[in-house]
């Protein structure tokens, strides 16, 4: 499985870039908007000078054919661009219509098995089921990515699994486990992946030992 990291924010980006564990990144009109600009096209270039992979950036129009002007633009931002696009009937037209140009989509914001395979069907690059905000409602976030992978698999299609609104290391594990291609994360869930309270431990106690070597 792959991570991508969720965020538009540079800093998180050039750090966890040093760490060499990241392949991409996915962004949306609140992350963007959470780092106080409206410039969505100088924050995804500047991504793209730091991440060599695929970088989701999300249409705000609503109508289709706006959608696709703005997906066109979009996508001329970087040849990394995977331009996102929400599920609804409008959604799904411009999905298949994008593809048919060769312009590589994310289904955003898919919630059910029925919305997953109509991306694939249209011809999304990636789906994008939101585990968290399904576990929010009190549905089981994870089995709807067990049940996509499930389908993809067994008719072989090339779209992806991106596991997206991910909240908590255990969200990673058992996208992982469910066999996701990606799962997408905040910095801070990356940070709390690395860190282990046996690891600190054995750390000091490896350099204590060190120290208490007899001195001849
Ligand atoms: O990847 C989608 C993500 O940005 C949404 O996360 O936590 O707002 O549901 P969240």
């Amino acid at each position: 499985m792959r991570i991508f990291l969720d965020t538009a924010n540079i800093d998180e980006i050039r750090e966890a870039a040093k760490l060499g564990v990241v392949s991409g990144i996915t962004t949306n009109p609140s992350l963007i908007a959470k780092e106080r600009t409206t410039d969505m096209k100088a924050v995804i270039q500047e991504i793209a000078s730091i991440i060599d992979g695929p970088i989701s950036a999300e249409v705000l129009s609503l109508e289709p054919s706006a959608m696709i002007e703005e997906a066109r633009v979009v996508s001329s931002w970087s040849p990394n661009v995977i331009v996102k696009i929400p599920m609804p009937e409008s959604g799904l037209q411009v999905i298949s219509s994008l593809s048919r140009e060769g312009i590589r989509t994310n289904l955003t914001l898919c919630f059910s098995l029925n919305q997953a395979l109509l991306g694939t069907i249209a011809g999304a690059t990636y789906v994008s089921p939101f585990v968290g905000r399904l576990d929010d409602i009190s549905h089981d976030g994870m089995q709807l990515v067990s049940d996509i992978v499930k389908v993809f698999d067994h008719f072989k299609v090339s779209t992806q699994v991106l596991a997206a609104s991910i909240r908590h290391p255990l969200h990673v594990v058992i996208a992982a486990k469910a066999g996701a291609h990606i799962a997408t994360i905040p910095y801070s869930v990356l940070k709390q992946m690395i860190r282990h309270p046996l690891t600190d431990i054995g750390i000091a106690r490896f350099a204590e030992d060190w120290q208490n070597i007899p001195k001849e």
